[in-house]
């Protein structure tokens, strides 16, 4: 089918890439070992600090996600150490095959892909380690393939009134820069990120934010690592360089990211991605269908996971969607196939975008014969005229 105009993508991640990240990136490539670039990482190195609300270093990484999560597994822990993952959906369940791929103890808590990480099990099994032979806790943030958010400040409050030394590390992928998150102030150890999402860059670099500890596990940590290596890469990094070949023009994509977060001010771009959770959730309420997020304290606010009626396979409605209104939706990942889609409303996106995407769903609804309400849209429209978009961006830093 022939489409005029240009496609929505509304999956959870790649996002849509601003066309001024993009022109960052059209570039002739530089030399890595040359001085231009020596000030470019480390202007990305620096602003990625605030993005993670964090002093720390950030190391980043040519890989996706994926890499990162590695990287924080191997950087930290010796071959049988034992970790405590929560079972949140598809991708606690990847992050656990990576960990016991090298050998490490996963106790998997088990969860029902509808709630987050409960700090009511953590407390549970912290307190039957006396022994403190748990080494860390690990927890994906912002669970995409079901858009729940875990409440990670809880977490770590249970781990220090048990006074549990275990390293606690999370993954951000899927909130970094749309979802509130604070590395150091909610003592998490690593931090792993990845650029296809809140930062509106293409998929391709991923990131470690590490604290103290993290730095002193590291040196007795004994799991294999080499292209990971955390000392291999802060040491040139220090200097602006980077132990291999870095994604260069990446890096020019990630400076102007970076520059667009901090005119809006990162506290706007939550309340602008918290706007849009909830109007794309009144819309959900108004059809009549149910969110996959069945605590309303872990809504996520860069994806919702809408559940279909029994008797309605999700992928026929993502495909007469794609067919019809040229707009790829999320799709229901493992043991969710078929039986939710994903609506991302992450990254770099407005009001209208918003309209228009829920629009889509709702035309799509009818068109492939699903069982709903009408009237989504207009609910979502109501909760955006509740308040402004935020127009009082911090200012200007160039
Ligand atoms: C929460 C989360 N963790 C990890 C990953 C894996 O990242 P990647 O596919 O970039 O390797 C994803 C990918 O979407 C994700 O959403």
């Amino acid at each position: 089918m022939i489409h005029s105009g240009r496609h929505f993508l509304q999956i959870p991640g790649p996002t849509n890439v601003p066309d001024r990240v993009l022109a960052a990136m059209a570039r002739p490539v530089l030399d890595h070992r040359g001085p231009e670039f020596a000030e470019l990482a480390r202007e990305v190195l620096d602003g990625l600090r605030p993005i993670f609300q964090t002093q720390g270093p950030v190391v980043l990484y040519p890989a996706s996600g994926t890499g990162a999560w590695e990287a924080a597994i191997v950087n930290t822990l010796s071959p049988g150490d034992r970790v405590l993952l929560f079972e949140t959906g598809h991708f606690s369940q990847l992050w656990r095959q990576v960990a016991e791929k090298f050998g490490v103890q996963v106790d998997y808590v088990p969860g029902d892909w509808r709630r987050g990480a409960s700090p009511e099990d953590l407390e549970e099994r912290l307190r039957a380690d006396g022994q403190h032979g748990i080494r860390a806790v690990l927890v994906v943030h912002n669970e995409t393939s079901t858009g729940v958010t875990s409440r990670i400040p809880e977490l770590r409050r249970v781990m220090n009134q048990l006074r549990h030394p275990a390293l606690l590390l999370v993954d951000v992928i899927s909130s970094l820069g749309s979802i509130e998150y604070r590395h150091d102030e909610w003592e998490v150890d690593v931090t792993v990120g990845g650029s296809q999402k809140g930062l509106m860059l293409p998929p391709g670099m991923s990131f470690n934010a590490l604290s103290e500890k993290a730095l002193a596990a590291n040196r007795s940590a004994r799991l294999p690592r080499a292209y990971w290596d955390w000392r291999q890469m802060l040491e040139p990094n220090r200097s602006g360089f980077f132990p291999y070949t870095p994604p260069t023009n990446m890096l020019y994509g990630l400076r102007e990211a970076l520059h667009m977060l901090k005119e809006e001010g990162l506290q706007n771009v939550f309340r602008r991605h918290e706007r849009h959770g909830e109007a794309t959730r009144a819309a959900v309420r108004a059809w009549g269908l149910e969110n996959q997020c069945a605590e309303p304290r872990e809504y996520s606010n860069s994806l919702t996971a809408v559940v279909m009626p029994p008797g309605h396979d999700a992928d026929h409605l993502r495909q007469v969607i794609l067919e019809n209104f040229d707009m790829s939706l999320g799709a229901g990942l493992s043991k969710l196939a078929r039986k939710v889609f994903r609506i991302g409303h992450l990254g770099s996106f407005n009001d209208l975008m918003l309209a228009g995407t829920l629009s889509g769903v709702e035309m799509g609804l009818r068109l492939a014969g699903v069982p709903f309400r009408e009237g989504g849209v207009s609910a979502a429209l109501d909760s955006l005229a509740a308040t402004t978009p935020a127009c009082h961006a911090a200012s200007p830093v160039r």
